[in-house]
């Protein structure tokens, strides 16, 4: 029997689980033509929220192609470029001689280069002149669109790791430029998400960036606890293999209800149980996972200063302020400028991150191992 239980992967089908309410409100966006935003840490649920709603949204109305772009390994503007009109062009027309014909119909003053790799794949990848893209850079962004009307599909553009146009040479101007054109599209439609919470923030809520108000931000959280426990009981179940309910809420509160680390934990769970489980099993599956990453939370731990040691320490004590003269005596902070500094270089880090008014470990697994080591516990 193949385990129920997925994660580094989207979680589809009947391994997703909730998010009614995000599903609702991205799929009401799409419909009525409202750019979204997608905000969450790494590993929370934001390509299989995108790709659940894609999915539905497809089946519901054929009307919508969705085309996906991950900037993860984009580091140009120039790539981007290329990337955007392959992805634009692959999802509109299916067969690679419809998009030769496209090539010629859309491009008037750039003449990409292509490239197809034989069949029956039909891989292809375009590129461009760099200075003619400068010249004409429209003709590419305005590419959604003109190929929306063109065809009476409404096509929605799905970026990940879209933070990471920050890296690009001159990331304002090319903001400015992304901008500019895509508020003018009616058919087509943008949904732009990324991990990088600051980076994110800074992107769509400053007032002096480009794409401030460009669309309807959605802050992605954790799944509760009742689903999981739902999920696990009847993962277990029609696999052959049972589960009590205390069980599986204790499997999800362990690595604190979230996506990737519950799927992960209940994943290990399951592999070691025979036919039962017991709290016994759930205790040794813990020890197999901490035991796979201790060489890495080492290395982690390793690289920090004796104060974000300390400071970590206080996060796992539960202190409520980590500012007050208090917490900075006892855990020996220095002062409170040098507080905000360790906040800020840990969720650089992206040891630590900001949920709500609270900072939280990002790795549960980790927060658990630091907690035995240096706590005590
Ligand atoms: N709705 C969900 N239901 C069940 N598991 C989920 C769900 N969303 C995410 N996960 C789990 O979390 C992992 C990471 O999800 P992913 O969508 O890749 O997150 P992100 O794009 O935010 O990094 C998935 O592989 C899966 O194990
Ligand atoms: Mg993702």
């Amino acid at each position: 029997m193949k385990n129920p239980f997925i994660y580094g992967k989207i979680a589809s089908g009947n391994s997703f689980i909730d998010r009614e309410q995000e599903q609702q409100r991205l799929s009401a966006n799409i419909n009525s033509g409202i750019n979204s935003i997608l905000i969450s840490p790494r590993r929370l649920g934001k390509s299989s929220l995108v790709f659940r709603v894609s999915q539905t949204l497809s089946r519901k109305q054929s009307e919508f192609r969705f085309c996906f772009i991950d900037l993860f390994n984009i580091r140009s503007e120039a790539e981007f470029y290329s990337v955007l009109a392959r992805e634009v062009l692959r999802v509109a027309y299916p067969k690679w001689k419809e998009r030769l014909e496209a090539l010629g119909r859309f491009f008037r003053h750039i003449s990409p280069r292509i490239t197809i790799s034989s069949a029956p794949a039909e891989e292809f990848s375009l590129s461009f002149d760099w200075n003619e893209i400068q010249r004409s850079p429209d003709e590419i962004l305005n590419l959604p669109e003109t190929v929306s009307k063109k065809l009476n599909v409404k096509i929605v553009v799905c970026v990940d790791e879209f933070q990471n146009i920050a890296f690009f040479d001159d990331p304002l101007a090319f903001q400015k430029k992304l901008r500019s054109n895509w508020q003018k599209h009616n058919l087509a439609n943008y949904c732009l998400y990324g991990s990088k919470q600051h980076m994110m923030t800074e992107l769509f809520e400053s007032k002096s960036m480009p794409f401030y108000k460009f669309g309807d931000i959605i802050f992605l959280e954790k799944i509760p606890k009742k689903y999981w426990r739902a999920f696990i009981v009847s993962a277990f179940g029609r696999t052959g293999k049972i589960i009590n309910h205390e069980a599986a809420s204790n499997i999800a509160l362990t690595v604190e209800n979230h996506p990737y680390f519950v799927q992960q934990f209940a994943h290990t769970v399951w592999n070691l149980t025979n036919h039962k489980c017991s709290d016994e099993l759930i205790a040794n599956a813990l020890e197999q996972l901490l035991l796979q990453n201790t060489i890495l939370f080492q290395r982690e731990t390793d690289s920090l200063t004796n104060s974000q040691v300390n400071f970590l320490r206080a996060i796992c004590n539960n202190v409520s302020n980590l500012s007050s003269v208090e917490t900075i005596n006892r855990y020996k902070l220095g002062t409170s400028a040098n507080v905000s500094r360790l906040k800020k270089s840990l969720v650089k880090k992206e040891i630590i991150e900001i949920n709500g008014n609270k900072f939280e470990f990002t790795d549960p697994l980790f927060k658990i191992w630091f907690a035995r080591e240096f706590l005590n516990i």
